[in-house]
C-alpha cells in the first residue's frame, strides 16, 4: 500500500471555551488509502476535520499538506489546497439549484463575463451522472431528499478534483442503494490516487471501506494500524477505554393487555393518486411490548410511524383503536392527546433550537410538567434534564450549555431526552439510534427496556437487523408498503427477516 502522505495532522490542540475539543493529536491522510476515524460521541472528530478543512484557524500545532506546513486561515485556501469536506450537517444553500451549489463561487464564465450556463450546466451534470445520481442540475436543492443533498455535496467536492475528501458520517441519510454507489466511488476515488478521511459510528462500513484505522478518545489520539490487524472488541476497547459489555440483553418483561391496534391501514401517495405507500396493514402493539418494525429503505417504516402520528391527515385510511376504543388521530396533537410520541428520523430537521441551552430543549416538548401556578420551576426542569444527560451520558460541561455546541450525536440524545421525557403511553421511534456511538446505544436501549419494564407500548423502526433483533419482543417486516412477515422472539433469524424484507419475496415464503 502507498505511503504518500497527502495530509497530516500533528500535536494538534483545539481549544473552545471551557472545552479542550482536541488535545495534541496526529492524523495521517495517504494517497489512495481510506483513514477512517473512530470515536465516541464528542470524541473531537468533526472538530479535527473543520481544522482540516479551513473551517477554524485557531488552533496550535501543525499540519502538513505533502510534508509542507501549512495553515490555512479559511475554507477557499484548504480548497486551493485540494482538501474538501463532505459535513455532517449539509452546507447547501437550498433556494439554488443543483449545478449553481456545484459551482457556487467557482461559476464559469462566457466571453462575456457572465455566468456561463450551459457550460455550468453540462459539467454539474457530467459530475451527476458519475455518481450515478438522475436529479436534473436545475432542480432545487430544497427539493431533494436529504440523502440526495448529500450526493451533491459530493458532486461538489468531486468538482474541486480534491485530492483530499472528507467525509463525515455521509451514509447516515443515505437509502441502501445510494450507500453501495458512494461505496464504489470511494473506491474509484482510491484508485485515483486520492486519500479519503471517512468518519463513521458504523462497524460494518469500517470493514468494508477502511484501510487505516484512527481512534481518537476524549479529544486524544489513542491508535493508528491498518484495518485488517484491527478486531472488533479491540476497536471498541480503544474507543470506550475499557472491555465492552455484552451487546444488550433485553429483559422479558411480562407482556401486558393489548394498547395500540391496526386494521386495514392503508396511505393513498398524494403525489400519484392512486398509487400507496402503505397498504391493508394490521397489527397490535400490548403494553410493556417493544414492537419492531424492520425493512429496507423506502419499505414505508417511516410512513407507518407517521401516519399511526397524525401526520399525514385524511389520507390514512383504516381503523385504529387504543385500549379497545376506535380513535380518529388526524393531526400530531389528536395523537399526543391520545398518549402517543414520535421520535422522528430527521431530528435535526424537526429537533433543537441551538441556541438554547441543554435543559431548555431537553424540556421544550412537556412544558406543562413543569409549571407550578403558572410559573417555569426551572430546578425540577434541571432535575429532569440531569437525569437524562447522566443515563445517556450526554458529554458536555453542563446543562446550561448551548446545544448548538455539542457533537453531533450528542445534540441527537438531547433531542431523544426531550421527546423521551414527555412520557408517553404509546412510544414510536424512528431510527433512535443513528449518529449515535457504540455505548450510547445500548444506553438507550436500557432506557427503552425500562420505559417497557413501566408498562410503555413500544414501537421502534431500525434498519439494522442485529440490533433490532436486540431490543424488539416481535418484528414485523415491511416491503413496498406492505406487511410481508411477524417474527415472535423464539423465530427470529437475520436471514428470515431480510428475506421477508426484501422486494420479490411473497406472502406466504415466510412465516407470518
Ligand atoms: N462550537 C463549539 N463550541 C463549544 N464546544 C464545541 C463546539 N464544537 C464542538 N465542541 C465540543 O468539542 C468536543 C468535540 O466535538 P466534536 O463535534 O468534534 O465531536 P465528534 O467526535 O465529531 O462527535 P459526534 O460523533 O457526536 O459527531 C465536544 O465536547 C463538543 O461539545
Ligand atoms: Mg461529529
Amino acid at each position: 500500500m502507498s505511503e504518500t502522505l497527502l495530509l497530516e495532522a500533528v500535536a494538534v490542540t483545539k481549544r473552545f471555551p471551557g472545552v479542550l475539543a482536541l488535545d495534541g493529536v496526529d492524523f495521517k491522510v495517504r494517497a489512495g488509502a481510506v483513514n477512517a476515524l473512530v470515536g465516541e460521541n464528542g470524541a473531537g472528530k468533526s472538530t479535527l476535520m473543520n481544522i482540516l478543512s479551513g473551517v477554524y484557524a485557531d488552533y496550535e500545532g501543525t499540519l502538513k499538506r505533502q510534508g509542507q506546513p501549512v495553515r490555512f486561515a479559511q475554507v477557499a485556501e484548504a480548497q486551493q489546497a485540494g482538501i474538501a469536506m463532505i459535513h455532517q450537517e449539509l452546507n447547501l444553500v437550498p433556494h439554488m439549484t443543483v449545478a449553481e451549489n456545484i459551482f457556487l463561487g467557482r461559476e464559469p464564465l462566457n466571453a462575456t463575463g457572465l455566468i456561463d450556463y450551459p457550460t455550468m450546466k453540462a459539467n454539474a451534470k457530467g459530475l451527476l451522472d458519475r455518481l450515478q445520481f438522475d436529479a436534473s442540475p436545475d432542480s432545487l436543492v430544497a427539493d431533494l431528499r436529504v440523502g440526495q443533498q448529500q450526493l451533491v455535496e459530493i458532486a461538489k467536492a468531486l468538482s474541486k478534483n480534491a485530492q483530499v475528501l472528507i467525509m463525515d458520517e455521509p451514509t447516515s441519510s443515505l437509502s441502501e442503494k445510494e450507500v453501495e454507489l458512494l461505496f464504489d466511488l470511494i473506491c474509484s476515488l482510491k484508485a485515483e490516487g486520492r486519500g479519503i478521511v471517512y468518519i463513521t459510528h458504523k462497524m460494518d462500513e469500517i470493514r468494508l471501506l477502511a484501510d487505516y484505522v484512527t481512534v481518537f478518545r476524549d479529544g486524544r489520539f489513542v491508535h493508528e494500524g491498518t484495518a485488517d490487524s484491527l478486531c472488533l472488541a479491540d476497536l471498541v476497547r480503544y474507543m470506550v477505554g475499557r472491555d465492552t459489555k455484552d451487546f444488550f440483553v433485553k429483559t422479558q418483561h411480562a407482556i401486558g393487555p393489548e394498547r395500540l391496534s391496526v386494521e386495514g391501514l392503508s396511505l393513498e401517495d398524494a403525489a400519484h393518486p392512486g398509487q400507496f405507500i402503505l397498504q391493508d396493514i394490521s397489527f397490535s402493539v400490548s403494553s410493556s411490548e417493544v414492537l419492531g418494525i424492520y425493512g429496507l429503505m423506502g419499505a414505508g417504516r417511516t410512513e407507518l410511524l407517521e401516519a399511526l402520528f397524525g401526520v399525514h391527515g385524511k389520507r390514512v385510511k383504516g381503523a385504529i383503536s387504543i385500549d379497545g376504543q376506535p380513535v380518529a388521530i388526524r393531526t400530531p396533537k389528536e395523537a399526543i392527546h391520545h398518549g402517543l410520541a414520535l421520535i422522528p428520523e430527521d431530528r435535526k430537521r424537526d429537533g433543537l433550537v441551538l441556541g438554547m441551552t441543554l435543559e431548555q430543549n431537553t424540556s421544550l416538548a412537556s412544558l406543562w410538567q413543569f409549571l407550578t401556578y403558572g410559573l417555569l420551576s426551572q430546578r425540577k426542569e434541571h432535575k429532569e434534564a440531569e437525569s437524562y444527560r447522566n443515563s445517556l451520558h450526554i458529554k458536555s460541561h453542563s446543562c446550561c450549555q448551548q446545544a448548538g455546541q455539542l457533537s453531533g450525536g450528542n445534540q441527537q440524545k438531547v433531542v431523544l431526552s426531550k421527546w423521551l421525557l414527555t412520557h408517553p403511553r404509546i412510544l414510536l421511534l424512528d431510527e433512535p439510534t443513528r449518529g449515535i456511538d457504540i455505548s450510547a446505544k445500548n444506553d438507550i436501549y436500557a432506557l427503552m427496556d425500562k420505559l417497557a419494564g413501566e408498562g410503555m407500548a413500544i414501537i421502534v423502526v431500525s434498519s439494522e437487523l442485529p440490533e433490532i433483533m436486540a431490543i424488539s419482543d416481535r418484528i414485523l417486516t415491511l416491503c413496498e408498503g406492505r406487511l410481508t412477515a411477524t417474527f415472535d422472539k423464539d423465530a427470529f433469524s437475520e436471514e428470515a427477516i431480510l428475506k421477508a424484507a426484501l422486494p420479490g419475496c411473497k406472502e406466504g415464503d415466510v412465516p407470518r
